[in-house]
């Protein structure tokens, strides 16, 4: 696990972009996982810069989003199709076909489950899978407790989640009570993965994704076992990891190996 240590949410996003534009001219056919959620936010948007500056292209690109929110409509401006349409896919020249978000409104989730986990491996899986992460540790919608060996599965999601993400909407009766999300497997076997965390309010989780052991009760600690993960935090959200660490001082290397500083 490397991480990234920068300044604020902007450096973040740039840090970020420049990673998943670097995989996209390396590689133009690659397979990238999206997220949503606040924090990638400003990541899309310096996509969108860099596609409109540089060209970057996206017409042979395939993307398979984390989640979506069961019950609500494509078009409903809370959905997850929606969501990724207004903050990166119109703004792109991305293929239609290539984008794939679970269906939210899919009658048969066993169903649904087991036709998006071919999709994925019919693509010869991630390359680049982009993460948030949940004030309780969560990847996707994948909440404390869920096994390590879940695929694509419906969840029930917890009131800290609905919680957090009543931002988005009118009120906590409009947020929805279930997702659809990978699972934890299926996002272990991204070939690279990019985590992002950013602010206060996610300081405490990410100290105990850093120092405590690997445990499905704070299911972002699964990454450890992963080798390629690079987490991009900054200065709010490491404000609680040892200042040692940040310095790339690490007593355990199986869980820690290299910190950058990229900004004082
Ligand atoms: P956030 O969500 O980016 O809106 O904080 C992240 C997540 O819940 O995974």
């Amino acid at each position: 696990m490397k991480v990234v240590a920068v300044k604020n949410f902007e450096e973040m996003s740039q840090f970020a972009a420049a990673m998943i534009s670097y995989q996209v001219k390396e590689k133009p056919n690659s397979v990238l996982g999206l997220a949503t959620g606040g924090t990638v936010v400003g990541t899309y948007k310096e996509l969108i810069k860099d596609h409109g500056q540089n060209k970057t292209s996206y017409e042979n690109i395939h993307t398979v989003n984390l989640d979506e929110y069961l019950g609500i409509e494509k078009d409903h401006p809370n959905s997850y199709h929606h969501f990724m349409m207004d903050n990166l896919f119109s703004h792109i020249n991305i293929t239609k076909d290539n984008i794939h978000i679970p269906d939210g409104l899919a009658t048969d989730y066993e169903e649904e489950s087991k036709k998006y986990e071919k999709v994925i491996s019919d693509l010869g899986g991630v390359d680049l899978q982009l993460l948030g992460i949940g004030v309780n540790g969560h990847i996707g919608f994948n909440e404390p407790g869920t096994p390590f060996q879940s695929v694509t599965h419906v969840v029930e999601l917890e009131e800290s989640t609905r919680q957090a993400n009543m931002r988005f909407f009118n009120s906590i009766e409009e947020v929805p009570t279930h997702a659809i999300t990978m699972g934890i497997s299926t996002i272990m076997k991204s070939k690279k993965i990019l985590l992002l965390v950013s602010g206060k309010t996610k300081a405490d989780i990410l100290e105990k994704v850093i120092n405590k052991d690997i445990t499905e009760r704070i299911p972002a600690t699964v990454l450890k076992n992963h080798p390629d993960v690079t987490i991009i935090a900054d200065e709010e959200a490491l404000s609680l990891v040892d200042d040692e660490k940040k310095r790339g001082f690490d007593r355990d290397k199986k869980e820690f190996t290299s910190t950058y500083l990229l900004s004082n």
